[in-house]
């Protein structure tokens, strides 16, 4: 008789998203193609929204991946809407918490209950315009390299130990559209080997701001 049963998810990925899903999308088909859940014990088995009407449930869906909806405008407070966002996740305890376009602010008390495992996707090469509409900013400030960032998430805003990057030019005949979509095409290479990267110990948040990589680390 041949043994069917699955390796044991020992590393669960939760997502947090807010709209479309690319980068969702990414990481699944990552994932499968890499084989993570047989190779690392690693697998996405949670994505949670805080918008009803967010694309990204359809992809999380479409790959049988459960899915919670948290709108944030029925909570009371910031806090009230974290508390129930971080109940959602424990109830996974997962190993690592994506932000893959995940459109909210994150009380300090959240990011430090997850310090660092939770990561976040950020379309500039930070610390250079963290914050929103990244891609007219660069366009407006006549920046010539733009790019995009995975960093573990700290208590300030699109800040903490960067992880990886990538870099794009932006061509004098760029707008917001071309520039944003030659970004994101650096995303989605750049968050799953992100996630690889940490799911494998070789990149670690040491929380001084800086990143202890696989040499420098100690078990
Ligand atoms: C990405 O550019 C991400 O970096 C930013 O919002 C966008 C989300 O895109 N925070 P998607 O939902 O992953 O398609």
């Amino acid at each position: 008789m041949t043994n069917s049963a699955s390796k044991p998810v020992i590393k669960p990925i939760v997502v947090l998203v807010s709209g479309r899903g690319s980068n969702l999308q990414a990481l699944l088909t990552t994932a499968s193609a890499q084989q993570w859940e047989f190779e690392l014990g690693a697998k996405v088995v949670a994505v949670v929204s805080n918008r009803a009407d967010a694309q990204a449930l359809d992809v999380a869906r479409m790959h049988d991946v459960p899915v919670h909806i948290l709108e944030h405008e029925r909570f009371d407070s910031r806090a009230a809407f974290d508390d129930l966002l971080a109940r959602t996740i424990d109830f996974y305890e997962p190993q690592l918490i994506v932000l893959a376009g995940f459109m909210r602010v994150l009380t300090p008390a959240f990011v430090r209950r997850y310090v660092g495992r939770l990561i976040n996707v950020h379309p500039s090469l930070l610390p250079s315009f963290p914050g929103l509409a990244t891609h007219r900013r660069v366009l407006d400030a006549g920046v010539r390299t733009h790019g995009a960032t995975v960093h573990f998430v700290s208590d300030a805003v699109d800040a903490g130990p960067i992880i990886a990057q990538a870099a794009v030019a932006v061509f004098p005949d760029d707008d917001e559209a071309s520039l944003a979509a030659r970004v994101l095409q650096q995303e989605h290479r750049l968050l799953p080997q992100a996630v690889r990267q940490v799911l494998e110990g070789q990149v670690r948040d040491e929380r001084q701001g800086k990143l202890l990589v696989a040499n420098e680390l100690h078990s």
